[in-house]
């Protein structure tokens, strides 16, 4: 069955994009400002994507596992590996909850993925890390004109709650000292009408809201220019990067 993951990882930034490297790059380049090392040192992605993070990483650090429920995701990650050659990257097909890790990592790395969704996923990413954890999420509600017309045309309350703010609070009511930085992010997405009902359909029926395929084409038809609809994202991710040991 195709998962909403699958189906995004369609058009989903690779680190063959260069676009979809920059925000990860100012990211990365904030960790090593806070000290952290990447050079030599073993690596866990979680929920590591098409590898936009790992690919950046990758250039100094031992080895890479890359963990992911979505082949589709995984499936993009292995096209940029093969066509980069990448040696030191290792991808495992699994949902976080099952990962069934054999060792501890140097740094472990979990951005923008629900995989870490509780405290609980977030004590099992730090009893896999020997030293660091680094953790990349929205820190705002992500702001989209189009979708925001939708869900008030459909008449739904736009729920999203970041977690970011309640994970670094409770990192600090644990006592460790939490490194912590923030990053605008917007991104434009442009697609067929098909297309683009899929992509809401999809986004829609993840917020458990049923409605038609008609219905939403319509609710479309003012975005349409030239048959194509572009929808534009803003967002604020902020990054938090911890020492466990
Ligand atoms: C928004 S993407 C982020 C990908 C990458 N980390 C990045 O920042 O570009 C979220 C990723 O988390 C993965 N994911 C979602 N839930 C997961 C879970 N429970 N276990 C493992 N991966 C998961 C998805 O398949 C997807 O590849």
């Amino acid at each position: 069955m195709e998962t909403f993951w699958d189906f995004k990882s369609k058009n989903y930034p690779s680190p063959l994009d260069a676009y979809g490297l920059v925000t990860p790059t100012k990211v990365i380049n904030k960790v090593r400002e806070f000290g952290v090392d990447f050079h030599q040192k073993s690596i866990l992605d979680i929920g590591c994507g098409t590898g936009l993070y790992s690919s950046i990483i990758s250039k100094e650090a031992q080895h890479i596992t890359g963990v992911d429920l979505s082949s589709g995701m995984l499936q993009r990650f292995k096209e940029y590996i093969a066509h980069d050659g990448v040696e030191n990257i290792e991808l495992l097909q699994s949902d976080f909850k099952l990962f069934d890790a054999q060792q501890q990592y140097d740094i472990v790395l979990s951005a923008m993925t629900p995989a870490i969704g509780s405290f609980e996923d977030l004590h099992t990413m730090m009893d896999l890390s020997k030293k660091t954890c680094i953790y990349v999420s929205f820190s705002a509600p992500r702001h989209s004109p189009l979708m925001d017309d939708i869900l008030a045309l459909l008449g739904v309350e736009n729920k999203y709650k970041s977690k970011f703010f309640d994970t670094k609070e409770y990192l600090e009511s644990l006592g460790y000292q939490v490194h912590e930085d923030f990053f605008e992010h917007n991104w434009l997405q442009e697609g067929t009408v098909d297309e683009m009902t899929d992509d809401v359909l999809e986004h829609l029926k993840m917020k458990d809201i049923e409605v038609t395929r008609m219905k939403v084409k319509e609710l479309l038809q003012p975005y349409v220019k030239e048959d194509k609809i572009i929808r534009e994202t803003f967002s604020t991710i902020g990054l938090l990067v911890w020492h466990v040991a």
